[in-house]
């Protein structure tokens, strides 16, 4: 793209999308791109500022490690590497990088060593990192100075004169707390980057994309009434008008009264063709006996795809599948290429048959679901969708743990909708990012009246997160929790436990599957 002034040349982290998408909070265009690119392919980019080398799970010092091209370093902009990137730089310029006796994962202090680094304008000496490697630096590479360390590691080393910056932490997570600033100072001080980007160009630049894509073809999407499908579909539609059609699959995997409360909102919101399918039994059916989630999530998402071929026979050939796949699915699906690793086959990504009929039209694939609820707000859909928490795909078939039946399914709707009510009713439901229930597939001993009971225990989640990247478990109140607890046990039936998890991501997935 023309305004691109930050490549980012990506070996594989599970943040790369996530530096990407800090660079365009600052109002500047970073694209991310394949890490094996030359010089003369870089030098098409007519406004670039500076490259960042991404983070990555390899190490430098294998021989079948991945590396950059030399003469990267004769473009004359300014250079950035984060984590594998600051490693790969040590390497190439002669310095030494070993597998650390343990790794360093997880938040630290940074000590800043040269407070007059242009990357450290504004930083506090002792600030917190986030940190995630078990390689480390033993030998400064020459020509550059150390400029930072925490209590394990070289944390940050420059070579003003050429440039180059490495950082062992990552700044974009928000766990690092003064990262935003310190990549403020890499754009605007070191590279003089221009705040010339904004969401707006975002959304018309791709309504030029569907047009095109699309011609006078059909698009069928799967509506979840989650944020992602809807502002998918109020893209496309804003695009192509008549010729998209939504389809909400009720696969009986959907909150209580989701199906009806979708089609409601819809009707009186969007000029957009919408239909309802109720295929509930067929997804039980698929899901009988399957207990492994990876295996739940394929069959659903190969379940979903035939409906989707059903509907698109009725409908005289779509060409196209719409998706609301945002960044984090594909990089936690790894199907970004080829260097990432995979956490969980989100279904609308990793769960499609090969021989898929559809060409497939997922415009928010780049974007994190921060900047996929700005894109829908720019569109003017209602707050009230735009806030919903989101919903994964495979829906409670993730959230009934192993095997899934109509009949767990149904106590898992009535507890969520208490928790939810509740958060909703004690004005909770906006200050946190995510709520739900997960039914475990364990039943214990209670009591209840003079009786022994022998019934299900339902876990309470709660997170709040800016990227769904990282999260942490939110600090309820615990009258409220308890208030939750008492109506669950009381209100439904075949549950007699309830237990709270507190787990942060890392270590835990939001999902429990
Ligand atoms: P995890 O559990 O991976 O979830 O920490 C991160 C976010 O993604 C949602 N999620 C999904 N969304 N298809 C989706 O569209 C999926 O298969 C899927 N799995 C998880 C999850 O609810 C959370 O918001």
């Amino acid at each position: 793209m023309s305004n691109t002034q930050i490549l980012i040349l990506d070996f594989g982290s599970q943040y790369t999308q996530l530096l990407a998408r800090r660079v365009r909070n600052l109002n500047v265009y970073a694209e991310v791109i394949p890490f094996d690119k030359t010089k003369a392919d870089l030098e098409k980019y007519i406004n670039l500022k500076a490259i960042i080398l991404s983070g990555g799970p390899n190490s430098v010092y294998l021989s079948e490690a991945y590396t950059i091209d030399k003469e990267l370093f004769n473009l004359n902009v300014p250079i950035l590497g984060v984590c594998y990137g600051m490693q790969l730089i040590t390497e190439m310029f002669g310095g030494k990088v070993e597998l650390a006796d343990s790794q360093e994962f997880g938040k630290a202090s940074l000590f800043l060593d040269d407070t007059s680094s242009l990357l450290f304008k504004n930083i506090s000496d002792g600030t917190q990192v986030w940190m995630s490697h078990a390689d480390h630096l033993t030998q400064l590479p020459q020509g550059f100075k150390q400029i930072a360390h925490s209590d394990s590691s070289v944390a940050a080393i420059e070579n003003s004169e050429k440039q180059i910056y490495g950082i062992q932490f990552h700044a974009e997570v928000t766990h690092s707390e003064q990262g935003t600033q310190m990549l403020e100072n890499f754009l605007f001080d070191i590279s003089k980057c221009q705040k010339d980007w904004e969401m707006s160009e975002f959304i018309s630049s791709k309504i030029e994309t569907i047009k095109k894509t699309v011609g006078d073809e059909q698009v069928i999407l799967g509506l979840s009434g989650g944020v992602d499908s809807s502002v998918a579909a109020a893209l496309i539609s804003k695009a192509i008008g008549k010729q998209l059609t939504c389809i909400l699959v009720d696969t009986g995997l959907l909150r209580k009264d989701e199906a009806k409360k979708v089609m409601d909102l819809y009707n009186k919101e969007f000029d957009m063709n919408i239909k309802l399918v109720d295929v509930s039994q067929d997804f039980y059916n698929v899901l009988e006996g399957l207990t492994d989630p990876e295996d739940k999530r394929k069959a659903i998402g190969k379940k979903f795809i035939e409906v989707f071929t059903e509907q698109a026979r009725e409908m005289k050939g779509a060409k196209f599948l719409a998706q609301g796949t945002i960044y984090p699915d594909v990089i936690e699906s790894s199907s970004n290429g080829h260097v990432s690793k995979t956490i969980k086959s989100h279904h609308n990504v990793g769960g499609l048959p090969d021989d898929l009929k559809f060409e497939l039209l997922e415009p928010l694939r780049d974007l994190f679901k921060d900047e996929v609820r700005a894109v829908g707000r720019e569109l003017g859909i209602p707050d009230l969708m735009i806030d919903r928490h989101p919903f994964p795909g495979p829906g409670l078939g993730v959230r009934v743990i192993g095997e899934v039946t109509k009949d767990k399914c149904d106590i898992l709707r009535e507890a969520d909708d208490i928790f939810i009510s509740n958060l909703i009713e004690a004005n909770l439901y906006n200050e946190v990012s995510q709520a739900f229930v997960t039914l475990l597939p364990v039943k214990t001993v209670g009591v209840m009246g003079d009786n022994r009971t022998y019934d299900y225990v339902v876990a309470l989640r709660s997170v709040n997160t800016i990227d769904f990247m990282t999260a942490t478990s939110t600090h309820l109140p615990w009258e409220f929790l308890d208030k939750v607890v008492n109506e669950i046990i009381n209100r439904v039936d075949g549950v007699n436990r309830v237990v709270y998890d507190i787990t942060s991501k890392p270590p835990g997935t939001i999902e429990w599957e």
